[in-house]
C-alpha cells in the first residue's frame, strides 16, 4: 500500500474516533465547564454539576471565581465564596446579581430582601453539588435553617 493510502486510513480513522467523541460529549450535557483547565488541579473539588453546569449557558469556571492569575500563589485575585475570608461579602454577592435579579428573588422567598446586603448567597446555598440543598427543604427543615442563624424568640 502506497504511503498515501495509510494517510487516507488513519485520517479516516481519526475522524471516525472524532465522531464517536463528539457523540458521547451531546449525551453529558456538563461536559463544557468541567473541561476547563482549573481542573488540572481540582478534579477532587471543582467538578460542577447542576444548573449553572449546563452547556447552553456556556459559564467557564471564571464566570463566577474570575480570572485564575496568581492562584493558587498568594496574593491573587480569585473569588472565592465562604464567609470566612477577607472578600467583602457585598462583592462575593455581587457575582450572582449580576444574572440573578434581587426583585426577582425576594418574590420566591421573601427572606432575600433582608439578607441581600447582610448574608453570604453560599452561607445558604450550594452551586457544586447536583442538587442545592436549599431547593428541596420541608416546611420544617427551613425553619431549622433560620435556627441556624437567629436564635428562636419565647
Ligand atoms: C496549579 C494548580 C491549580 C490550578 C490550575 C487552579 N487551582 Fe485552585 N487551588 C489550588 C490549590 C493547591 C488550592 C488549595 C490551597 C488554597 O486554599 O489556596 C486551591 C484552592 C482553590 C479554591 C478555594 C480557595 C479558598 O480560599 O478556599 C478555589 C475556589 C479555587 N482553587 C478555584 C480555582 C479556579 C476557579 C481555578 C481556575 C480559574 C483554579 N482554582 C485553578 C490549585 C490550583
Ligand atoms: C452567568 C449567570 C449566572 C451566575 C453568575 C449565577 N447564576 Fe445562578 N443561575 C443561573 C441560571 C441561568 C439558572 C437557571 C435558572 C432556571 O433554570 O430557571 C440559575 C439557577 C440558580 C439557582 C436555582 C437552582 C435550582 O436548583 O433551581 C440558584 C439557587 C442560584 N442560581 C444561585 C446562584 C448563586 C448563589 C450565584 C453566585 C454564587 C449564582 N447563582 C450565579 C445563572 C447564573
Ligand atoms: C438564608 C438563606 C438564603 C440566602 C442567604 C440566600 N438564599 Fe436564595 N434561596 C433560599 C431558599 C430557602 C430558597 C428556596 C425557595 C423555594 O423553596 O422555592 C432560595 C431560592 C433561590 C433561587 C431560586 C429562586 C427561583 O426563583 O428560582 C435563587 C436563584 C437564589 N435563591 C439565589 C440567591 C442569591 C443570588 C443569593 C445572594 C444574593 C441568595 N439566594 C441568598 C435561601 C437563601
Ligand atoms: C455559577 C458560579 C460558579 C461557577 C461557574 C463555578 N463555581 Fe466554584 N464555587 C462557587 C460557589 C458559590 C462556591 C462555594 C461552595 C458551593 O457553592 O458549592 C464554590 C466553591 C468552589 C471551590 C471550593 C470547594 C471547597 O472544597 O471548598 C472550588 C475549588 C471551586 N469552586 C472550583 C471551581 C471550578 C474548578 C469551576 C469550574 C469547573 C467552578 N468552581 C465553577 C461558584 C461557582
Ligand atoms: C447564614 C445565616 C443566616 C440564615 C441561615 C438566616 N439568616 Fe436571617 N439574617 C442573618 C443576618 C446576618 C441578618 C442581619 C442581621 C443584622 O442586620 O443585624 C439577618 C436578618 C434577618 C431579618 C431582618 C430582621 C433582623 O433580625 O435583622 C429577618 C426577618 C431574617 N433574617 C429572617 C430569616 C429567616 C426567616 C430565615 C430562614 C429562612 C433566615 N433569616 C435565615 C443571617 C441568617
Amino acid at each position: 500500500m502506497s504511503r498515501n493510502n495509510w494517510l487516507l486510513m488513519l485520517s479516516v480513522g481519526v475522524l471516525s474516533l472524532t465522531l464517536i467523541s463528539q457523540a458521547a460529549h451531546c449525551a453529558d450535557s456538563t461536559e463544557q465547564i468541567n473541561n476547563d483547565s482549573c481542573m488540572k488541579c481540582h478534579k477532587r473539588n471543582g467538578k460542577m454539576q447542576g444548573h449553572h453546569a449546563q452547556d447552553g449557558l456556556n459559564l467557564s469556571c471564571s464566570s463566577c471565581h474570575g480570572e485564575k492569575g496568581n492562584h493558587p500563589k498568594k496574593p491573587n485575585n480569585l473569588m472565592v465564596f465562604s464567609a470566612d475570608n477577607e472578600i467583602p461579602l457585598i462583592a462575593q454577592n455581587a457575582v450572582c446579581l449580576t444574572c440573578h435579579r434581587a426583585t426577582n428573588l425576594g418574590k420566591s422567598e421573601w427572606t432575600h430582601n433582608v439578607h441581600a446586603q447582610k448574608v453570604n448567597c453560599s452561607s445558604c446555598h450550594q452551586l457544586h453539588p447536583q442538587t442545592d440543598p436549599m431547593m428541596t427543604l420541608t416546611a420544617k427543615q427551613r425553619s431549622i435553617e433560620c435556627q441556624r442563624c437567629h436564635s428562636v424568640q419565647r
